[in-house]
């Protein structure tokens, strides 16, 4: 880590793959290719020739778009030296499927990367190539993209198609309200104390070679200038170094499958067919109703950040519902993004703050959440796959054969330990999450025992004035099937990992 002050200049968009400033929302047709190098000189030419869509804003929008990140085995093929390798995150190098990070992620069980249909030893992709288009220009978009050169640069490892739910997840939840709001122009000086929750969070949180919420640049190769490296950017820290991660980023990819059957039927046999107190509990499990709306009341008072479309469902903090009668400590979204600040208290005096950093504050179990949410936010990008399934439909029985429905979750963070897999592990997985004991995720979890913990499949909704509910025996809803991490890069970077012969 670096971090002496400095100005910086604009971020350059046209060097930035568009995925991070934009979802390709109205492209709502997308696949996934997952491919390994057949061939490295043609694979290297097929890199060099693709249209990778960049981030600068078009009008009107464009219709199509492609992105390409690569593995650490991906890079690696494409004979990048080993000095370069070393400088990618440790998490980046060993993979997701690596044993004892599967055990941090809940990868076990079902959910074990020997049970992957993809990732796993012997499966791991090399490269990611995502298409997205206009649903009447996907096929001709992606032939063009794929040219007739593809074949001889790649093999598939798999080809993972989405399907359009109309932004909501496979169980049948608005998705995608939610999102980090970036400090694309570095208004927010970090490092800084944060007393109020704030949906801005710092560029470097998101792209690397910029300040990230600790006021310091993570980590990414950076290079003694050479012909090869000529064209790639300086780094800001380090003007003397060229910077192989600058405006990248990383990008984790997991296969999510949802049994939809599975989760309506068993909530409908815990309420006794009452089917508004069904869609209560589901609500209560993911911390909004289907439609959207959250479990505590909007606030009037703006939240900085909030995107202006969004304000009715997200405009809001768990202030108000201190022991989560209204919305549980458990529920998805809660855990996942618990909307704190950096102290429990909201304007702590220095003695108190002081008091707090040190460990001797009041100890209420809802202050337990130890960390503050902007070290830890993504910037999520999955599609969803599979038919419809409503909640109705799914009390009756499955035809043979039926088709997997889930999430292809990907999401965005340049640093894959401190962002996504702090939410995976210590946040989703954990079952001490804000003082709560016996659960992890009500969607996510994998319900097997560990050590100190023999159950994990309950659900507690505290009680307001009535007694608190507890709903237990909760079975495994979502399955993991494939997974990678990845590196997107810069444009620069790409056609740098993409010259002949080179580095
Ligand atoms: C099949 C698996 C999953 C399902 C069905 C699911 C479903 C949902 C739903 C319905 C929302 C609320 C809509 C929104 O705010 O956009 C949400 C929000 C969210 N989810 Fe998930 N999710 C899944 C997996 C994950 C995973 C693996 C992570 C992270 C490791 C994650 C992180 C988040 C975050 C950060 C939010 C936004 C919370 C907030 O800011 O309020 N989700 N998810």
């Amino acid at each position: 880590m670096a971090g002496p002050a400095m100005t910086y200049s604009m971020v350059d968009y046209a060097d930035v793959q568009g995925l991070v400033r934009f979802g390709y929302g109205r492209m709502t047709s997308a696949s996934y290719a997952l491919v390994r190098v057949k061939n490295v000189a043609a694979a290297k030419a097929w890199l060099r020739a693709a249209p990778v869509t960049n981030a600068v804003e078009q009008r009107p929008p464009p219709t199509t778009a492609l992105q390409i990140a690569f593995t650490a085995p991906g890079l690696a093929r494409l004979c990048l030296p080993p000095s370069v390798m070393e400088g990618f995150s440790r998490e980046f190098r060993g993979g997701m499927a690596q044993e004892r990070r599967a055990r941090q992620l809940g990868d076990v069980g079902n959910n074990a990367p020997s049970k992957w249909l993809w990732g796993n030893d012997g499966q791991e992709p090399h490269v990611l190539v995502m298409f997205f288009a206009e649903p009447e220009q996907f096929d001709l978009f992606v032939q063009t993209a794929k040219g007739n050169t593809w074949s001889d640069a790649f093999e598939e490892v798999t080809w993972l198609g989405t399907s359009n739910l109309e932004e909501h997840e496979p169980f049948g939840f608005k998705d995608g309200i939610s999102q980090p709001e970036i400090d694309w122009d570095e208004q927010r000086q970090t490092p800084c104390k944060q007393l109020e929750y704030t949906n801005i969070v710092a560029l470097g949180e998101f792209l690397l070679g910029y300040r990230n919420e600790y006021g310091k640049i993570t980590d990414r190769p950076l290079l003694d200038p050479d012909a090869a490296n000529a064209e790639l950017l300086s780094a800001v820290d380090m003007p003397e170094k060229k910077d192989v991660g600058r405006n990248g980023t990383y990008l984790v990819m997991r296969q999510l499958e949802q049994d939809v059957r599975g989760f309506w039927r068993f909530l409908y046999e815990q309420n006794g067919g009452n089917l508004a107190e069904v869609a209560q509990l589901g609500a209560k499990m993911v911390g909004r109703t289907r439609a959207g709306d959250p479990l505590v009341p909007i606030q009037t008072e703006p939240i900085a950040g909030t995107d202006p479309l969004t304000v009715k469902q997200n405009q809001f903090t768990y202030e108000a519902d201190p022991v989560g009668t209204r919305c549980p400590f458990g529920a998805h979204i809660r855990r996942t993004n618990p909307r704190n600040s950096d102290f429990p208290e909201r304007h702590p005096s220095a003695l108190r703050r002081l008091i707090i950093i040190l460990g001797f504050g009041p100890k209420g179990f809802y202050e337990d959440l130890t960390s503050s949410v902007r070290f830890h936010r993504i910037l999520r990008r999955g599609r969803e796959y599979g038919a419809e399934l409503r909640p109705e439909q799914a009390l009756e029985p499955a035809p043979p054969n039926e088709s997997p429905r889930g999430l292809h979750f990907v999401c965005l963070n340049a640093n894959i330990s401190r962002q996504f897999e702090f939410l995976q592990n210590a946040w989703i997985a954990s079952t001490k999450f804000s003082g709560l004991t016996s659960e992890s995720d009500p969607l996510l979890g994998n319900r097997i025992s560990i050590p100190g913990c023999p159950v994990t499949g309950n659900f507690t909704m505290p009680g307001g004035s009535s007694l608190p509910r507890r709903v237990s025996g909760l079975p495994q809803f979502v399955t993991v099937r494939g997974g990678a991490y990845f590196f997107l890069p810069s444009l620069r970077a790409l056609r740098y990992f993409a010259a002949p012969g080179n580095p």
